[in-house]
């Protein structure tokens, strides 16, 4: 094949961010409002990049794109590809910002190269690329994100033992706003991490209670109880402020959407920056809750209806 094109979406979580990392339970679902398309072909001279982030040789890619030189070096390795090539990466997705950029970049990667090989693919294959330039991403991910952005349906997920596919089916709506500041997910994973040792036993039950309101959560998800799931996300909300996960702008945010009737609002992702999740009860009030947001300094918002997925 002359040309090979792949896309992935985002990602949000819903509940169970940094908790998952010890082995609780995740909800997450691909988040259609952004994506990522690769395409690749074969080039003349050398292997080339084209991106907002960076163009050029890649051999000059910038350490910060490590993740993605070494996938594309195992590609080459698997498929033995001889030839330089060309590949091309549009994004709309804002990076680090807990919308899985990362590994969406590496899904949408994996499956242009895919394509272009005319190799046909399973999501266990390209998870196997995927968590080795997430790894490099993130140090000691969960692998919640590869698994979310790999896949087409919402996910609850655990660490070491796999997901579950389930279908969204709430009447509301769930609104997206990006602080405009880069997350540091990173980061927070290691302060939490060094929290573990120092303060085990509480730091231990906090990642339980955050599990059993993901459970919560779920339960409410399915059975459509909308209040139930708010409150689910101020209680997760709490606690990852208690560890240290939230930041000023997300706390401004969150309080603004509370104040402005949202049945909830939380961090999503890896916070200290990046997104927050607001619930709406419908799409009118859903809409309304956008414009405060950007009033309130919010760079970009989305909205997401809650029961899209049933209807697929
Ligand atoms: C990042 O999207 C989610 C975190 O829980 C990290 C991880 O699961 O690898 C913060």
């Amino acid at each position: 094949k002359s040309i090979g094109t792949g896309y992935a979406s985002g990602k949000i979580i819903l509940m169970g961010e940094h908790s998952v990392v010890y082995g609780e339970p995740a909800i997450a679902f691909p988040f259609s409002g952004t994506g990522i398309q690769a395409t690749i072909r074969a080039n003349k001279l050398e292997s080339w990049i084209e991106s907002s982030f960076f163009h050029g040789p890649l051999s000059k890619a910038p350490n910060t794109m490590r993740n993605v030189t070494i996938l594309l070096w195992q590609l080459v390795k698997y498929f033995k590809i001889p030839e330089p090539f060309y590949l091309k990466i549009e994004s709309s997705i804002p990076a680090e910002r807990g919308m899985g950029s990362s590994a969406a970049v590496a899904v949408a990667i994996t499956r242009a190269v895919f394509d272009w090989m005319e190799e046909p693919m399973t999501q266990k294959k390209v998870l196997h690329f995927v968590n080795q330039a997430e790894t490099v991403a993130h140090g000691n991910p969960s692998g919640i994100d590869a698994t979310t952005i790999s896949g087409t349906e919402p996910i609850l997920y655990q660490k070491g033992i796999g997901f579950q596919s389930f279908q969204l089916n709430m009447d509301a709506f769930l609104v997206v706003a990006d602080t405009g500041i880069k997350g540091q997910t990173r980061k927070a994973v290691r302060d939490i991490a060094q929290l573990m040792e120092l303060r085990p036993y509480e730091t231990n039950k906090q990642m339980q209670t955050l599990g059993k309101l993901t459970t919560q959560a779920q339960q409410a998800v399915l059975q459509n109880q909308p209040h139930i799931l708010g409150d689910c996300m101020n209680q997760a909300q709490g606690l990852l402020r208690l560890l240290g996960t939230s930041n000023r702008q997300l706390d401004h945010l969150i309080e603004t959407a509370l104040e402005n009737q949202a049945l909830g609002a939380k961090l999503t992702g890896g916070g200290r920056g990046g997104c927050m999740i607001a619930l709406a009860e419908d799409e009118t009030s859903g809409r309304r809750l956008q414009q405060i947001l950007l009033d309130a300094g919010a760079r970009n918002t989305w909205i997401e209806g809650l029961g899209v997925y049933a209807h697929v």
